[in-house]
C-alpha cells in the first residue's frame, strides 16, 4: 500500500535540488534583466565549471627589448609613423583567463618577435640596423580578458621554428612567459625547447594560422594562475 499525503501540498516534498534550482532561477532572471543573451547564459555554467590547463611557460630568450622603443602599441606593422610592409600580416588574438575561465582583467600582454629576416629589436640582434618592424607590442586587457595584436606571421631564425614570445603581467607580478608556435609547422618537432615539453603540453603552445581577407588570423588563449 502506498503512502498517503496529508499536508496542504500533497506529495511535493522539498528535495536537495530545489534550493540550488531557485538560486539558478534568480541568477538567470537577474542576468536576463541585465541584457545577457539566453544562449550565452546557458553556456556560462558549463564554461565556468570546466577547468582549463595552464599555458606552459618557456624561457624568455635573449631578445627581450633592451633599448628604448619608438612605439610599443598593439600594431607592430606601424612603428611610430613608419609602416612595415614586409612579411605576411597576421592578427594574433586571445583571452587571458585563469584555470576556471575567469578573465584576468587588467593583465598586460606583451609580445616580441623577429622581423621577416629573422632580426629582433635588440642590440645583439639588430646592432645599429634601422628597423621598420616594431618588433614588440603590449596591450592591457579589459574585463573580458581579450587581447589582439597586428603583426606578421612568425618566421624561423637561427635554428628555431617560427615563434612569437609572449609575456603576461598583472601589476608588478609576472604571470607567464612563454612562446607560441605555428600549428603543423614541421620544424616544431625538432625544436629543443618544444621537445622539453610533454606532448600534451606542446599542443597548448600551438596556434592555428588561418587565412583571412587581410592576412592570417591566429587564436592563442593564455591561461594563467590568477
Ligand atoms: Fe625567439
Amino acid at each position: 500500500m502506498g503512502s498517503v499525503c496529508h499536508d496542504a501540498n500533497p506529495c511535493k516534498k522539498p528535495t536537495m535540488t530545489q534550493p540550488s534550482n531557485r538560486r539558478l532561477a534568480l541568477r538567470t532572471s537577474a542576468a536576463l534583466a541585465a541584457g545577457v543573451a539566453l544562449p550565452t547564459l546557458l553556456l556560462l555554467p558549463a564554461i565556468a565549471q570546466t577547468p582549463r590547463r595552464l599555458t606552459p611557460s618557456q624561457s624568455e630568450g635573449p631578445f627581450y627589448p633592451d633599448q628604448a622603443l619608438e612605439d610599443a602599441d598593439a600594431d607592430l606593422l606601424k612603428n611610430g609613423m613608419v609602416d612595415y610592409k614586409m612579411g605576411q600580416p597576421a592578427w594574433v588574438a586571445g583571452v587571458v583567463s585563469d584555470v576556471q575561465g575567469k578573465p584576468v582583467s587588467g593583465a598586460v600582454v606583451e609580445i616580441w618577435q623577429c622581423d621577416h629576416e629573422g632580426v629582433y629589436r635588440h642590440s645583439s640582434s639588430s646592432g645599429n640596423r634601422p628597423m621598420a618592424f616594431q618588433g614588440f607590442g603590449k596591450v592591457q586587457v579589459g574585463a573580458d580578458g581579450r587581447y589582439r595584436f597586428r603583426t606578421i606571421k612568425p618566421v624561423a631564425y637561427a635554428g628555431r621554428p617560427p615563434h612569437i614570445h609572449v609575456k603576461v603581467k598583472l601589476g608588478t607580478r609576472q604571470l607567464l612567459t612563454t612562446q607560441m608556435y605555428i600549428a603543423g609547422e614541421p620544424a616544431n618537432s625538432r625544436d629543443f625547447l618544444l621537445r622539453g615539453l610533454a606532448p600534451q603540453e606542446r599542443g597548448l603552445l600551438d596556434a592555428v594560422f588561418a587565412p583571412s581577407a587581410d592576412g592570417w588570423t591566429a587564436q592563442f588563449p593564455l591561461v594563467v594562475k590568477g
